[in-house]
C-alpha cells in the first residue's frame, strides 16, 4: 500500500540568491512593503528566494516546493527577504521544538509579514503562557473527547446527506459540494446556531489581503466576529449547554471574560475549524481518487480508516505558522536575533530524518509525532474533532461511492500560504442505484 514521489509534479528548485541581488532586485523593489534587505548577521549561503505566498508549483502540489526547499537546505535554516524578511526552519525536529518553545519563540505574531500578524491579533492564538492558560482550559473543555463523541451522529448525518445529494449524479466538485459544507454544519450544530443565519460568512480560502497588500473593506476575521458577536453576548448572559456557552460563560480565574475576549475565542474556534477541514478533506480524497489500492483496502478493512486518516494527515500537512523570536540564540550554528520572525512550514511529516520514505502513504506506518496539528501549548484543540470528521467522511463515502477518480481534464487546483488550500477537486464515478452502507444516519 504505497505511493511514491512519482505522484509529484516537478517544479524548479527554490533559487539561492546573493544579498546584492536581493537589495537591488527590481522584483523586490516592486514589493518593497513586503521585502527586506539582508541583515549583516545572516550568512549569505542561508539566503533563498522564497515567498511563501507564491511558491512555484504550489498551484499543482502545495507540498512540493516546500519539500524541495527542505532537500536543498542541508543546514535546515534559511532566510528569505520576502514578506518583511524572515527565517525558515525546514527540519522536523526544529519545527516541533520551536512550536513547543513559547519562551524563546512567541505567538504574539504568527503570520508574516509581521505587519499582517500585528493587524490580526486573536486571543488566545496570539497569547503566550501564562495569559494563554485560562483561555486554553476553555478550549479544551469545549472540544473535549466527550463533546466530540456526542457530535458524531450529527457529523454522520451531515456527511450522508451531502453524499446522497450527489451520489446519483456521478460527479461533483468535491470542495464546494461536500467539503465546505461539513465543518460549518458541525460548528453550527455544536454551537446550537441556526443554519440560515450563517449565510454571508467569508467563503473557503478567501484571501484576507488583496494582492497589492491592502485589506478588504471589512477584514475576514471581523466578518466572522461580527456574525458571532450577538450570539456570544446572548450566551454570556444566558448560557446553555453548547460550544459557545462553554467557551464564554462563567468566571475565568477571578473575573468574567470581556465581550471582546469572548468574541475572539469563539472566532478562533469557528475559523480554526473551517478551511483546515475543507483542505484536509480535499487532499485525502484526491489521494484516494488516485490510489485505488489504498481505497480498496479501506473498503475491505474499515478498521484501517483511523490509522489511514492519521497517516494522510502526516503526509498532507497544511499549516505554515510563524513565531516571533524573543532572545538572540543559535540555531544550526547561525545567530537568530530577538525581534526576527521564523516560519514553520508544513514539513515535519515529510522529513526523511524523521520518517522512512516520508512521501509514501503507508497505512501500516507506526504513529509518530509530526506537527500537522502543531505542538506545545497551542497544539490544535480541534484535532480530535478533525479526525472524527475525516474518518466519518471516509466511512460513509466509501460505503456509497467506492470507486471514483479525478476528472482527467480538470486536475485539482491548490494554493500555498498560511493555509495550504486545495481549491477545486473534480471527482467522477459510475452512479449506482443501490449501495450497502455500513452504518445509518
Ligand atoms: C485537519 C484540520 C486541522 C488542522 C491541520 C489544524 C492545525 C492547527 C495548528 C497547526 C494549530 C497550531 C497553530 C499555532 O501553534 O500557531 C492549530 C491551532 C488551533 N486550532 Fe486547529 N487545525 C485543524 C482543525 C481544527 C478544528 C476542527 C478546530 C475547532 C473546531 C480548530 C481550532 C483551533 C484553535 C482554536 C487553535 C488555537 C489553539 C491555541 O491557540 O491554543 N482546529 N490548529
Amino acid at each position: 500500500m504505497r505511493v511514491g514521489p512519482e505522484n509529484y509534479i516537478v517544479v524548479r528548485a527554490p533559487a539561492r540568491i546573493s544579498p546584492e541581488r536581493v537589495v537591488g532586485s527590481t522584483m523586490l523593489r516592486n514589493s518593497m512593503t513586503r521585502s527586506a534587505a539582508v541583515p549583516s548577521h545572516v550568512p549569505p549561503e542561508c539566503v533563498v528566494d522564497v515567498d511563501l505566498y507564491r511558491m512555484p508549483g504550489a498551484e499543482q502540489d502545495l507540498h512540493f516546493p516546500w519539500k524541495q526547499l527542505q532537500d536543498s537546505s542541508p543546514r535546515g535554516l534559511v532566510w528569505t527577504p520576502h514578506n518583511g524578511g524572515h527565517w525558515i526552519v525546514t527540519r522536523g525536529r526544529d519545527i516541533a521544538r520551536i512550536y513547543a518553545d513559547h519562551e524563546n519563540f512567541s505567538s504574539h505574531i504568527t503570520i508574516v509579514p509581521r505587519q499582517w500578524g500585528e493587524r490580526f491579533p486573536l486571543r488566545p492564538t496570539t497569547l503566550d503562557p501564562p495569559e494563554h492558560r485560562p483561555f486554553r482550559r476553555r478550549l479544551n473543555a469545549a472540544l473535549s473527547p466527550a463533546v466530540v463523541r456526542s457530535a458524531q451522529p450529527r457529523i454522520r448525518k451531515l456527511a450522508i446527506e451531502a453524499i446522497e445529494r450527489i451520489r446519483m449524479r456521478g460527479r461533483c466538485e468535491f470542495v464546494s459540494e461536500f467539503a465546505e459544507q461539513l465543518p460549518l454544519g458541525v460548528f453550527l450544530h455544536l454551537a446550537d446556531l441556526p443554519v440560515d443565519g450563517a449565510t454571508g460568512l467569508p467563503g473557503y480560502a478567501e484571501d484576507p489581503i488583496r494582492a497589492d497588500g491592502s485589506t478588504t473593506d471589512v477584514p475576514i476575521m471581523d466578518r466572522f466576529a461580527g456574525y458571532l458577536r450577538p450570539h456570544v453576548i446572548e450566551r454570556q448572559r444566558h448560557p446553555g449547554d453548547d460550544l459557545i456557552s462553554r467557551l464564554v460563560a462563567g468566571a475565568m480565574d477571578d473575573r468574567e471574560l470581556t465581550e471582546d475576549e469572548a468574541v475572539e475565542i469563539s472566532t478562533a474556534v469557528l475559523t480554526g475549524g473551517l478551511d483546515t477541514i475543507v483542505s484536509s478533506l480535499g487532499l485525502m480524497m484526491a489521494f484516494l481518487a488516485r490510489n485505488p489500492a489504498h481505497r480498496r483496502r479501506l473498503i475491505a478493512e474499515p478498521a484501517t480508516i483511523r490509522p489511514a486518516v492519521a497517516e494522510m494527515l502526516r503526509r498532507f500537512p497544511i499549516m505554515t505558522k510563524a513565531r516571533l523570536v524573543t532572545r538572540d540564540q543559535d540555531i544550526e550554528g547561525v545567530t537568530v536575533k530577538a525581534g526576527e520572525m521564523i516560519v514553520l512550514p508544513p514539513l515535519h511529516g515529510l522529513d526523511d530524518h524523521e520518517f522512512d520514505d516520508p512521501l509514501t502513504v503507508d497505512f501500516d506506518r507506526p504513529p509518530a509525532p509530526n506537527s500537522t496539528f502543531g505542538n506545545g501549548v497551542h497544539r490544535c484543540p480541534g484535532a480530535l474533532l478533525s479526525q472524527a470528521e475525516l474518518e466519518i467522511t471516509l466511512d460513509e463515502w466509501l460505503a456509497r461511492i467506492p470507486e471514483f477518480e479525478i476528472d482527467p481534464v480538470r486536475p485539482p487546483t491548490m494554493k500555498g500560504g498560511v493555509l495550504g488550500a486545495l481549491l477545486t477537486l473534480e471527482l467522477r464515478w459510475e452512479p449506482m442505484a443501490a449501495h450497502s452502507p455500513r452504518s445509518t444516519a
